[in-house]
């Protein structure tokens, strides 16, 4: 059963980007996901068509309509009962919401489907809010001018984690977050790049060791980069090897080396 993306955006057609590109296009081809998207302006009843009024209180831009909206979600919530979803899931693409990470990802990844509400200008009416949002998702403390590009990041994030979306199912469980820890650098071709060797132990076929080497590489960069993540994970325990390799690690940039690399 594919999983049941209903979008509610003025702008249908930047959904073309997640649906006809890359990973989540092939994704979409093979109908592990169906998005279907619903324009708001659709759902007008003035006869200019607007979607948007002066705020009540005076002030600087424009305020979604909360009718249109609504009779929007309501069409998708009947197309996902109608799909088999008995409770659909209304979630607000917003900056004022839960901020967006790797285990909500995978936990909304494991909904059957979910609406998704696109906002523009000022906002949305509260009282639309109220009545219809389960959920509010920020994809990061900043404002963007619209809630399509963060539904876009939140759908590319979980369709990496619906079965079949990755060639390889190992590359997600490779990635940065999911074992706690950012991850390891990657090379290719050639060996040497303008005088830069690859690390000699990729080179070495030696798969016990390039395992090793990779996991003191995520441990060492989480340190670097992300000390918040590491204290997560150590509190979480690591193994008596993890310690070994991340000590290793530090003690190689105390002394100005760098592991693993061919001078
Ligand atoms: C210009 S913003 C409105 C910002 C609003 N006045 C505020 O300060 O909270 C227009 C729309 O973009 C979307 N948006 C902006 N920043 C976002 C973020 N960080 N995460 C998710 N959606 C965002 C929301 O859908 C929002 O309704």
């Amino acid at each position: 059963m594919s999983f049941e993306f209903d979008v509610i955006t003025l702008f249908p057609e930047m959904f073309h980007a997640v649906t006809q590109h890359g990973v989540t296009g092939k994704a979409n081809n093979h109908s592990i996901f169906q998005l279907t998207t619903w324009n708001p302006r659709e759902f007008t009843k003035n006869k200019h068509r607007t979607v948007d009024d002066s705020p009540y209180g005076g002030g600087p831009g424009m305020v979604m309509l909360a009718q249109p909206l609504e009779d929007a979600i309501v069409s998708a919530k009947n197309r996902q009962i109608g799909a088999g979803i008995s409770a659909p899931q209304v979630a607000y693409l917003s900056p004022q919401g839960q901020q967006l990470d790797h285990n909500l990802v995978v936990q909304l990844s494991k909904l059957p489907g979910l609406i998704l509400l696109c906002g523009r200008y000022e906002g949305i009416d509260e009282r639309l809010i109220t009545r219809h949002v389960d959920m509010e998702i920020s994809i990061g403390d900043y404002v963007i001018s619209g809630g399509e590009l963060a539904a876009m990041v939140l759908i590319d994030s979980m369709v990496r984690q619906m079965p079949g979306t990755l060639g390889d199912p190992d590359s997600a469980d490779q990635d940065s977050f999911v074992s706690g820890l950012l991850d390891f650098p990657h090379y290719t071709r050639p060996t040497v790049y303008q005088e830069c060797k690859v690390p000699e132990v990729l080179l070495s076929g030696h798969h016990a060791n390039i395992n090793r080497w990779r996991l003191q590489q995520s441990l060492g960069r989480t340190w670097q980069r992300r000390p918040d993540l590491l204290a997560l994970k150590i509190a979480q325990g690591i193994s008596k090897e993890e310690e070994k390799l991340l000590e290793e690690f530090k003690q190689s940039c105390t002394a100005g080396l760098k592991l693993g690399t061919r001078k």
